[in-house]
């Protein structure tokens, strides 16, 4: 697949890119496009571009941004249109030493959606902290996957399991990402108050 990551400069997307380019052609999508190729040069498998071109020669599109630049998206709704959007936006704010979901209602991923007509938008990567993607292999992790349609489900599942040891699990409609954004606070609330050093989202089944 051809993959771009909008926002693939930063800390998240940049280590969801480094290995996604094991396996698929990446593209890193930056305001600056110069930032882009820089950022590529760092691995193999990927190069640079704006977010529109980026976006426009990808088959899948990731949205890496913060969650103060998803507006900046409806740059490229033209682009994304019939394309998987898999989007790891969580809303936050902190509130007395503690972080909190920060929307009255929706979620990062319905927002995206509504600017993206067309597209096919699924959550991803939410609960996974930045960290994780610092070695060669990615500890093993549950990533929920809320989507607009079973079809965007499976192809976001795809890209999922493309990581080696991450396990996409189906969270429901595009509905439920809200639930999927809202654990993210309550796991970074769990590391720092308890001090385990990052912690991910892994579900257990009983033996038997
Ligand atoms: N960090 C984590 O552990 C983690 C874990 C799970 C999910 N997430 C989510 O992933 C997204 C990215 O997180 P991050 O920590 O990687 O963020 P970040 O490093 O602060 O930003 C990522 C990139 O977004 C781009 N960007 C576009 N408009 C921006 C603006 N107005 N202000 C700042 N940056 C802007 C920048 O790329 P250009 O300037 O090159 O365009 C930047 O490199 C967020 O929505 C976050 O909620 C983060």
């Amino acid at each position: 697949l051809k993959v771009a990551v909008l926002g693939g400069t930063g800390r998240m997307g940049g280590g969801v890119a480094r290995h996604l380019a094991k396996k698929h052609e990446v593209i890193i999508g930056s305001r600056d496009p110069g930032r882009a190729k820089r950022a590529a040069e760092k691995f193999e498998g990927a190069r640079g571009a704006g977010y529109a071109q980026a976006a426009a020669e990808s088959d899948v599109v990731v949205v890496a941004v913060p969650y103060a630049a998803l507006g900046a998206m409806a740059e490229v709704a033209k682009e994304v249109r019939g394309k998987l959007v898999i989007s790891m936006v969580n809303p936050l704010k902190m509130e007395k030493g503690l972080l909190k979901f920060s929307l009255e209602e929706g979620s990062a991923a319905e927002e995206l959606a509504a600017m993206l007509p067309g597209g096919k938008v699924a959550t991803a990567f939410n609960n996974l902290p930045a960290g994780f993607f610092d070695g060669e292999e990615v500890p093993a992790a549950d990533i929920l996957v809320a989507a607009q349609s079973s079809e965007a489900f499976e192809e976001a599942a795809e890209v999922v399991r493309s990581i080696p040891r991450l396990r996409p699990l189906y969270a429901g409609p595009l509905s439920e990402a809200r639930t999927v954004e809202m654990i993210t606070p309550l796991v970074l609330n769990l590391a720092k108050l308890n001090q385990t050093g990052a912690l991910a989202t892994k579900f257990v089944t009983k033996k038997g």
